[in-house]
C-alpha cells in the first residue's frame, strides 16, 4: 500500500458560505456491491437540502468499518437498509465536519457559516447533505480533522460504556477490540470514568491502548477470555465473536455484558446470532446482557466534542488522506493494520 500524504489538519480555507457550491462535486463512490477494486473517485450530482436539512461544505470526513460494509454490501441482512440489488447511496462515508453553506426548508438550529460535524450519507465527497439534528456546532478547540473521527466509533462508545454498561468508577472493565475505531474510544471514556480497564488487541498495538489509559493488556492470539484476571463489572464485546456463554462466565454475577459488534460473524447475519442470544437469555439473567445499534444524534456528538475539548478523550488518527487515499484507507482497514481512525480530506 502506498499511504497517502498526509495532509495538515487545520489548513487555512476560505469561508465555503460566500461562494455558491457547484452543481457537481468530487465524491469517493462504489456503484456495485464488491471489494476495494469497485471504489472510485468521480463527479456526482449535488443534491439541494431538502426540509430539516442542510448543506455541509466538507472539511473532513471520517472513515468507520460502516463504509466496508456499505462497500461489500455484508452482512446480506444489511441490504434491506443499504440497497438490495445495489447500493441505494452511490457515495461512501458517514461521518464528517465542515460548514454550513445552505439550509432547507424549516431548519431552525444550525446557521449558515457554522462550523459542524455529525453523521451524514455520502460524507466522502466536496459537499454532503445533513440531518440539522444530526449535527453539532464543532467546539473551538476541536479541529475538523478530529471533529470528523468521531461521532460514529466515538459516539457508539460512549454509549456502550455509559448507557448500556453504565460503567462507574472503581469497575473492572474488559474491553475486546480496543485498538480499532470504537475500542479506542471505549478505553477511553472507560478510564475516565475512573474505570479499571483491561484490552485486548493485537500485540502489535499494545503500546497504543495502554497510552489511552488501559491498566492491563493481553494479545487475543494468545490469551484467551478464561485466562484473563477477572471476574470483570462491565465487558465491551467489539470484536471476536466469541461465544456469550464465555463472555458470561467472565462477569460478576450481576456484571454488563455489551455486544457491540464483531466482524467475520458470517455473510448473512454476520453474528446475529448472539444479539438473539443475549436479547433471550437478559430476562433470565441477574447479568445485565444486551446489544444496540447506535442511535446517532447531534446531542451525542455534542457530548463527545465536550469531552474531547476539555482533554478527557482523544480521536487517535492513523492518517489523513484525500478523496484518492481512500481506496487504500479501505484495504488497510480490511488488513487489521490501521491504528484508529483514518481522516479524510475532500
Ligand atoms: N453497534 C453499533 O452501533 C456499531 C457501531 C459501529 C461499529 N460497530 C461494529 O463494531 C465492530 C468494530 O468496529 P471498529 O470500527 O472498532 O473496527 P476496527 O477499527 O476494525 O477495530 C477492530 C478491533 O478488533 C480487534 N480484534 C480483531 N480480532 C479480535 C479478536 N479476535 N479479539 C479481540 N479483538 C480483536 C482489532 O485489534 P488489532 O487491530 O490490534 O488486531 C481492533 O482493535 C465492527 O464489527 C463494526 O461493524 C457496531
Amino acid at each position: 500500500m502506498n499511504p497517502s500524504t498526509p495532509t495538515p489538519a487545520n489548513p487555512p480555507s476560505a469561508s465555503a458560505a460566500t461562494q455558491p457550491a457547484p452543481t457537481r462535486v468530487r465524491a469517493v463512490t462504489r456503484r456495485s456491491y464488491g471489494g476495494v477494486d469497485q471504489v472510485r473517485v468521480e463527479h456526482v450530482d449535488r443534491r439541494d437540502p431538502g426540509p430539516g436539512e442542510v448543506l455541509v461544505a466538507v472539511r473532513a470526513a471520517g472513515l468507520d468499518r460502516g463504509a466496508l460494509h456499505l462497500l461489500t454490501g455484508t452482512p446480506y441482512a444489511a441490504r434491506a437498509a443499504f440497497g438490495l440489488r445495489r447500493p441505494r447511496q452511490p457515495v461512501l462515508g458517514l461521518e464528517l465536519a465542515g460548514e454550513v453553506v445552505a439550509l432547507g426548508p424549516g431548519v431552525t438550529g444550525p446557521a449558515i457559516g457554522d462550523r459542524v460535524f455529525g453523521t451524514a450519507p455520502g460524507a466522502f465527497a466536496e459537499y454532503a447533505v445533513a440531518r440539522a439534528d444530526q449535527l453539532a456546532p464543532t467546539p473551538a478547540g476541536v479541529d475538523d480533522v478530529q471533529a470528523a473521527t468521531l461521532s460514529i466509533s466515538g459516539g457508539t462508545a460512549l454509549e456502550a460504556v455509559q448507557r448500556y454498561a453504565r460503567v462507574e468508577a472503581g469497575q473492572r472493565v474488559l474491553v475486546l477490540g480496543a485498538s480499532g475505531g470504537v475500542g479506542s474510544f471505549a478505553v477511553q471514556v472507560a478510564a475516565h470514568l475512573g474505570a479499571e480497564v483491561t484490552a485486548v488487541c493485537s500485540a502489535a498495538k499494545a503500546d497504543l491502548v495502554r497510552d489511552l489509559g488501559a491498566r492491563h493488556v493481553a494479545d487475543y492470539r494468545t490469551t484467551p477470555v478464561a485466562d484473563l484476571d477477572g471476574p470483570f463489572d462491565a465487558i465491551i464485546d467489539i470484536a471476536g465473536n466469541r461465544p456469550v456463554r464465555e463472555l458470561r462466565r467472565a462477569l460478576t454475577p450481576t456484571g454488563a455484558l455489551v455486544i457491540v459488534g464483531g466482524e467475520g460473524g458470517g455473510r448473512w447475519l454476520g453474528g446475529l446470532h448472539r444479539n438473539l442470544a443475549v436479547s433471550a437469555l437478559d430476562p433470565f439473567s441477574r447479568q445485565h446482557l444486551s446489544w444496540f445499534v447506535t442511535r446517532q444524534s447531534g446531542e451525542l456528538s455534542a457530548r463527545l466534542g465536550a469531552l474531547v475539548e476539555t482533554g478527557a478523550i482523544r480521536p487517535v488518527l492513523d492518517r489523513v488522506v484525500g478523496l484518492d487515499g481512500v481506496a487504500d484507507a479501505l484495504e488497510a482497514m480490511e488488513r487489521g493494520t490501521l491504528r484508529g481512525k483514518v481522516a479524510v480530506r475532500p
